[in-house]
């Protein structure tokens, strides 16, 4: 089985954009980790990123099209503005969860909204890296 891990806005120049919020890991350091984990799990990753709203929303389509067994889904800002991304989660069966590497309640009320949150399944938050992998986890268990 295949786990899309789809990453929004800005998250190219993680290790290098605000380390102190974000971590000093790199997305591929995070692919690597995650790829390390499936194979013990008999999963595959499939690990994009762009800062592209549209390209999220037809990753998400592609996701069930292709029958993978989750989506982990890092939106970045689109999180707390995307209704597209919202509707795109509802108008699939594929388990979303979203993750973050940082705890947007803990942070400026701007990020306290998520239109991901209220269609995903659950979320993960708060624990840089290990966000992602705590969410493989989840997602090897549907
Ligand atoms: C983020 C949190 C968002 O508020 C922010 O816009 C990001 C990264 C995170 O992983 O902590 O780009 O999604």
């Amino acid at each position: 089985d295949s786990i899309y891990v789809l990453n929004g806005p800005n998250l190219n120049l993680l290790g290098l954009r605000e380390p102190e919020i974000y971590g000093s890991d790199t997305l591929d350091d995070i692919a690597g980790m995650l790829e390390d984990r499936a194979r013990d799990l008999d999963l595959t990753i499939d690990m994009r990123q762009s800062n592209h709203e549209g390209h999220l929303v037809d990753w998400l389509h592609e996701a069930q099209a292709h029958d993978a067994k989750a989506v982990l889904l890092n939106a970045g800002a689109f999180t707390h503005t995307s209704i597209a991304l919202h509707d795109a989660i509802k108008g699939i069966r594929t388990p979303v969860i979203e993750v973050h590497l940082s705890n947007p309640l803990a942070r400026e009320d701007f990020r306290h909204e998520s239109f991901v949150g209220r269609a995903a399944r659950g979320t993960i938050a708060g624990f840089g890296a290990l966000s992602y992998l705590l969410a493989l986890e989840a997602a090897a268990r549907f």
